[in-house]
């Protein structure tokens, strides 16, 4: 059975929204502790700002957003119900905002205390909520690719953590860990395993729905997050101890970038065979996700062919850069774009009864607004880019990521207020009419 929308499922409004919310702010201190540090913050990627800024863009933005989009959609597009929606998300949200806030400020401050405090939260909140999700998909009698897709993203999710919960607390308790080899995993699985098959999942159904296109290739959509779940587990394997088959882990390496292409392809060519032609602004942020993507993959495999690019200090920022910047960063933007006016249109009219119009999806959220805010994020990712090779650009970029992450926070927070006054306009009619 594949699965259908089913919006009586849908969890309370602000169960999404408190997610979608916080995420820009985390963004926007991304931005200014760039600001702050200047080029130091790119003397290498073991530096405790760098490590602080992976985990400002790559848990506070992306992992916040994905949050409040798998509650929403779990529900809705795959039928999957999830025990306690409100408790989940207050508990959730306030677990994975407080212990952020302490994963940064261990890294920054190298404070043991902090990362003791935020193993435990990160793991008790982000477990619970990782074990609901995946409980909840695995009992849903919904079949087909995005489904398959979100499983193994959920168990990415919980690789991810139980890897990221083993660093933290081995900072905070002082264990002598191979700290190198688990944080090679960890950060290929929060990346690959977690984020990258999330958006796999999610592309299959809202790229052809939003954008208009044909549907995703059968077997592509079928046999691709299986083969990466595969090479990637085939690959974590060659880091066991006493085993380390370079041959192996390069050949690993090159097939999965190259699929991971494969599929940025294959996703440009849907869109460039998209029913209505405008670019739209979800079109242009996901055009941009998957250009940036093609960029990484073939970025991944001259590291892995070219020892010059191996040995170049700059290859782990560029890589991080264009995966968290580059894809996962607009594919979530583009993603709201369509999400949150979509909500708040659905949830109104399912109040207005034969009443008062309610404004529809693109008065929400101005277009012209949104398109300025992905030529904001453009030039941040080119100046980011730039700055590792002069690093004085680390100046402009961070600011351009501060006002980028500010008009996202502002655009979603118009289309917020526009839904809270509708909203009280339809209930006070209601209460005339009584
Ligand atoms: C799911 C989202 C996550 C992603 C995508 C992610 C990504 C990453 C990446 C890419 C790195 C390597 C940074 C570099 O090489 O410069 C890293 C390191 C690290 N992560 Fe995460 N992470 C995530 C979640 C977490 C969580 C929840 C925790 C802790 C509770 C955590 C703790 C750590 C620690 C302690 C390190 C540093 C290890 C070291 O310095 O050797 N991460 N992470």
């Amino acid at each position: 059975m594949q699965p259908g929308l089913s919006f009586e499922q849908a969890p309370p409004i602000s169960v999404p929204f408190r997610f979608f919310l916080t995420a820009p702010l985390f963004g926007m201190a991304a931005g200014l502790l760039l600001l702050w540090q200047g080029p130091a913050a790119l003397a290498s990627r073991w530096t405790s700002t760098a490590l602080a800024l992976t985990h400002l863009v790559a848990v506070g933005f992306m992992l916040q957003s994905m949050c409040g989009a798998l509650l929403q959609m779990v529900p809705v597009a795959v039928g999957a119900n999830i025990w306690q929606p409100r408790r989940v998300t207050l508990f959730t949200h306030a677990g994975l905002t407080l212990g952020t806030i302490l994963l940064v400020a261990g890294f920054i401050f190298e404070s043991a205390p902090m990362f003791r405090l935020a193993a435990p939260f990160m793991a008790v909140s982000l477990g619970a909520f990782a074990l609901i999700v995946q409980i909840a998909l695995f009992r849903t009698p919904a079949q087909g690719p995005t489904i398959v897709a979100l499983r193994m993203a959920m168990f990415g999710l919980i690789v991810t953590l139980a890897l990221g919960v083993t660093l933290a607390s081995g900072f905070g308790w002082e264990v002598a860990l191979p700290l190198v080899d688990l944080t090679h995993i960890h950060a290929a699985w929060g990346l690959v395993g977690w984020s990258l098959l999330l958006v796999v999942g999610v592309a299959y159904l809202v790229v052809p729905m939003f954008q208009l296109t044909p549907p995703y290739p059968r077997l592509l959509a079928r046999s691709f997050p299986v083969a990466i779940f595969l090479l990637l587990s085939a690959w974590s394997l060659t880091w066991l101890p006493l085993q380390r088959p370079e041959a192996a882990q390069i050949a690993l390496v090159c097939a999965g970038a190259v699929l991971v292409a494969g599929f940025a392809i294959v996703t440009l060519r849907l869109q460039a065979q998209r029913r209505r032609k405008i670019v739209e602004p979800t079109l242009l942020f996901w055009r941009a996700a998957m250009i940036a993507l093609i960029a990484a993959a073939a970025l991944a495999v001259a590291q892995q062919m070219d020892p010059d690019v191996d040995d170049y200090a700059g290859t782990p920022f560029l890589l991080g850069v264009l995966l968290t910047v580059g894809v996962f960063v607009p594919a979530i933007s583009g993603m709201l774009y369509k999400i949150v006016p979509f909500l708040n249109w659905l949830h109104l009219q399912k109040q207005a009864k034969p009443g008062p119009a309610v404004p529809n999806m693109k008065q929400m959220i101005p277009e012209s607004r949104m398109k300025m805010q992905f030529r904001l994020h453009l030039a941040a990712l080119v100046l980011l880019l730039a700055a590792v090779a002069v690093p004085l650009l680390i100046y402009p970029a961070a600011l351009a990521l501060i006002a980028s992450c500010a008009w996202l926070e502002w655009n979603l927070v118009v289309a917020t207020r526009m839904f809270a006054r509708v909203n009280r306009e339809l209930a006070q009619r209601e209460t005339e009419a009584i």
